[in-house]
């Protein structure tokens, strides 16, 4: 706690807390993580066991309500959500405007932020309903959009969704699907599709979750909220990493260069760390690390891919890192990101589109919070303080007497 009273007598006390590593912006009953024990709850449900047996959009009624949802409350559910996946025509030609090569993420973001053009008016969130069917159709539509991003990266036409699928075989068919040619969704892969969306569903207050949690503070339109979080999100110390991690692996090349980069990420000289290692709050071996490994294991032998170099490099970079005393002290686990780029190459996507379908993903979770954050009645304008350290007061010196 600073005083800083002697520069600004009435600015009273506040706590400095660079990167927020303990200030809690919020009161959430979504996500509980602790990071010392490796456990993560989604309204009080592991992750393990979300993953194993539910479904995605079963995930996204549990943390918009608060509650798993019986059968007719999900069929309920998938129906609204279905019925929300098109795209207004208009927002097709918006892709038009984008050079060919531009990121997918830069894509997406603006894409997104469009969105608040087409439902401005129709999005009252101070009223509950609206808030709902805002909620639904950024659930709906991010797959379609995604996928359009990934068409216009590769230059194929655009494909419609198709409703009668599941949420994750709609995507991964609006993906890969060509005209003219007959696309069958291969349900293992389909299933694995949907166990990464929920692996990513949500992660309390993260720094897009955070982003979009303040955006929203102000009373902004909530689509130009969630395009807010996917800017957030595309950095490489966040949703960026797994790009980066397989970036890395591809670079790293041979098992036998490993210890060179072991070495690179303990030197203090070297920018260079570990990608996909570490995590703010984890102290040990993130859980969606795990699932996502043996996802990753069943989406290989699946397409009867059995040497993955880079499945081997990574394998043995984790092996060689949780016996090292820097790791170790340091309590760098795996995260999520360390295996999700190799299973998500593995179903076909470009290193390119990752952090994409990491923020398809994470819309549940932006948006769940965001309407907390509404609904909260202590809810207020997120204003952070400062440790002002420029100059003091002075005086004006005219440019001739400078
Ligand atoms: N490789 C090598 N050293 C590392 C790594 C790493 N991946 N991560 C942290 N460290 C070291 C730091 O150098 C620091 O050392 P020091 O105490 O000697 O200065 C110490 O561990 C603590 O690191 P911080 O950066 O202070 O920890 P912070 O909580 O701020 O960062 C982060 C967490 C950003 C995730 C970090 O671990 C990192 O950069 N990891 C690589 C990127 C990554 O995988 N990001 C994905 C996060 S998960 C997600 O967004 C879904």
């Amino acid at each position: 706690v600073i005083d800083i009273g002697s520069l600004y007598s009435n600015t009273g006390m506040f706590t400095y807390d660079p990167g927020f590593t303990s200030t809690a912006s919020c009161e959430s009953k979504i996500t509980y993580i602790d990071g010392e024990q490796g456990i993560l709850l989604h309204r009080g449900y592991p992750i393990e066991q979300l993953a194993e047996q539910g479904d995605f959009l079963e995930v996204c009624y549990l943390l918009l309500y608060g509650e798993l949802p019986t059968k007719a409350q999900k069929e309920d559910f998938d129906q609204r959500v279905t019925r929300h996946t098109m795209l207004h025509e208009q927002m097709s030609r918006f892709f038009t405007g984008f050079r060919r090569d531009a990121h997918p993420m830069a894509v997406m973001c603006g894409m997104v932020g469009a969105l608040s053009a087409f439902y401005h008016d129709s999005t009252d969130i101070s009223d509950p309903h609206q808030r709902m069917v805002a909620s639904i159709r950024m659930i709906a539509k991010m797959p379609t959009i995604a996928a359009m991003t990934y068409k216009y990266h590769v230059g194929q036409p655009f494909i419609y969704p198709r409703n009668e699928l599941s949420y994750a075989a709609n995507f991964l068919h609006m993906c890969f699907a060509v005209p003219c040619e007959e696309y069958k969704v291969n349900p293992v892969l389909a299933r694995a599709m949907d166990r990464i969306f929920i692996l990513h569903a949500d992660h309390e207050q993260n720094a897009s979750t955070s982003t979009v949690r303040l955006a929203g503070s102000s009373g902004a339109n909530p689509f130009a909220c969630i395009a807010a979080g996917i800017a957030c999100l595309w950095g490489p110390a966040h949703g960026g990493a797994n790009e980066a991690a397989l970036n890395m692996l591809a670079e790293i090349g041979t098992p036998d260069r490993i210890p060179e980069y072991i070495a690179r990420a303990k030197d203090k000289n070297d920018p260079f760390r570990l990608m996909g290692f570490g995590h703010r709050v984890y102290k040990n071996y993130d859980p969606r690390a795990k699932i996502m490994q043996k996802t990753c294991h069943e989406v290989l032998a699946e397409l009867g891919i059995k040497d993955d170099p880079q499945l081997e490099i990574a394998m043995e970079l984790e092996r060689i890192a949780l016996t090292d005393e820097y790791f170790i002290e340091k309590k760098l686990y795996p995260n999520i990101d360390f295996y999700s780029g190799i299973t998500l190459r593995a179903l076909g996507f470009p290193t390119t589109m990752f952090t994409v379908l990491f923020a398809l993903a994470r819309t549940v979770g932006w948006i769940a919070q965001w309407k907390e954050m509404i609904e909260d009645p202590q809810q207020k304008i997120g204003r952070p303080r400062q440790l002002y350290t420029g100059a003091p007061q002075r005086d004006y010196v005219p440019i001739d007497q400078r």
